[in-house]
């Protein structure tokens, strides 16, 4: 079997990511071997986002520069998978000719034997079925090597709650559950493999196993944590509106869950939470966060915000603002709208102007740098339990890097503490010297 490159350009979310490195393991048997220069590939691949057209004109600026790279190695497979492809289909084809393989959301399973053909008859291929089983999904883990610290593992695919502005549901599909024997293992895989951290993917992890009658989300946090060696347990991401009681006690109950909660509250204005269709209002959000906060008082919380939705007025802005305060994030993902094909917002009236989503968006962006900044000089004089997942240098200055539970930033230095070598995959105690904007400085207790 003769050595081929692959060369993956990831777009998106941690689904993508997650995606993308399934995309090397199908290719492997192939004798795809991946690359870090797009120049040294046979085959190129882009893994694409389509949630907001920013991402998705990412996507054809890649495949544009591609182009002139098939000019000059006419032998180049070009390839584009995710949500853009599953979007266009073949309409792909017509726009850039020189494109030979779209694949869907759903495909890669079958994307080994797409690209086996093509090498075979360079016949350009479009697979966008929905058909997948999502135990398909599961990787083959013999075939890697040592992994890095931190993990993730899709337990679920699709969405099935249609808000109003997303995309999501009609590219990514109904939602559909893994096995969870299928996850455990794979968990246990990746710890067996130096992985000490794994962060469980889905678009709706409050809903899993539920159409399916698998054990529900909490269930499964209670056996994925029963894996021996895996220090931490992550999620995204969760809605609002189905965090259960039993999600509440698992973090009540299991240490190896982290102290920290992605929850997207987008809005904190009830009339557009409704126009939203998000199924909760303001009040609903606060008392979960009561909820969660009564078994774990310092819980870190995060949240996507999205501005300038159709109709949203200053004081509907304002009413976000003010949430961001009341909850105290210590961290938000904020987004302009963007109207997507298929989304019901895009038919919607009272478009906000570009120049208001850009005004309100560097607002609710200041607000959350100050924000963030507070909690991180809160820590400061306190120690937290840092999972070490790497090293660098700053100024001749040797630090460790990882994070703490609560999902900040942490460098820090030994100190001329006794180590016992490599730190990294450990969990150890770092004393807060400094809080930084965007992380947290100390040493080794
Ligand atoms: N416009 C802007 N932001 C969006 N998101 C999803 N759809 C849109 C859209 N049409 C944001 C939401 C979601 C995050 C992944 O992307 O905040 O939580
Ligand atoms: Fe999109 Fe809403 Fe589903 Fe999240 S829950 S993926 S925002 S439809």
């Amino acid at each position: 079997m003769n050595k081929k490159c692959v060369y993956i350009y990831t777009i998106g979310c941690q689904m993508n990511v997650y995606d993308s490195e399934m995309f090397k393991k199908v290719l492997r048997p192939l004798g795809y071997i991946p690359v870090d220069e797009v120049e040294d590939a046979d085959l190129v691949i882009v893994n694409t986002c389509t949630v907001r057209k920013k991402a998705e004109e990412k996507a054809f600026s890649f495949l544009g520069r591609m182009r002139a790279l098939k000019k000059k190695n006419p032998e180049l497979i070009v390839a584009i998978g995710g949500c853009v492809a599953q979007q266009e289909g073949s309409a792909i084809l017509r726009r850039m000719p020189y494109v030979d393989l779209v694949f869907g959301t759903r495909a890669y399973a079958r994307l080994a034997a797409m690209v086996e053909k093509f090498e075979y008859d360079r016949i350009p291929v479009v697979d966008v079925e929905m058909t997948m089983g999502i135990t398909d999904a599961t990787p083959i883990p013999e075939l890697d090597a040592e992994v890095e610290v931190s993990r993730f593992v899709t337990i679920m695919r699709g969405c099935d709650n249609f808000c109003s502005y997303c995309i999501v549901p009609y590219v990514r599909g109904r939602e559909e559950s893994r096995d969870p024997d299928a996850i455990v293992q794979e968990v246990r895989d990746l710890v067996e493999r130096g992985a000490r951290e794994v962060t469980l993917l889905g678009q709706n992890v409050n809903s899993y196993g539920k159409k399916e009658g698998l054990c529900d989300f909490p269930e499964l946090l209670r056996r994925v944590s029963e894996v021996e060696g895996l220090a931490r347990i992550r999620f995204a991401t969760s809605h609002p509106k189905d965090l259960s009681p039993g999600l509440v006690a698992a973090y009540r109950d299991l240490p190896k869950l982290c102290n920290h909660i992605h929850l997207p509250v987008q809005s904190g204005s009830n009339a557009v939470l409704k126009k939203m269709k998000r199924k909760y209002t303001r009040e609903d959000y606060m008392q979960r966060i009561e909820n969660l906060k009564a078994v774990r008082p310092d819980i870190a919380l995060t949240s996507d915000m999205i501005v300038g939705f159709p109709g949203e007025t200053e004081a509907d802005f304002d009413a976000t603002l003010d949430l961001v305060r009341e909850v105290g994030f210590s961290g938000i993902f904020a987004f302009k709208y963007s109207d997507r094909p298929h989304a019901p917002a895009a038919k919607f009236e009272g478009k906000v102007s570009e120049e208001d989503k850009t005004r309100r968006l560097a607002k609710l962006l200041d607000l959350e740098t100050e924000l963030s900044e507070k909690r991180n000089i809160s820590y400061a004089g306190t120690t937290v339990e840092v999972l070490v997942d790497g090293h660098k240098e700053v100024k001749g200055v040797f630090q460790w890097t990882g994070r703490s539970s609560c999902n900040r930033v942490v460098n820090f230095t030994e100190a001329g503490k006794p180590t016992d070598g490599n730190l990294v995959g450990k969990v150890v105690p770092v004393y807060i010297e400094t809080g930084l904007p965007h992380s947290l400085r100390g040493v080794l207790r």
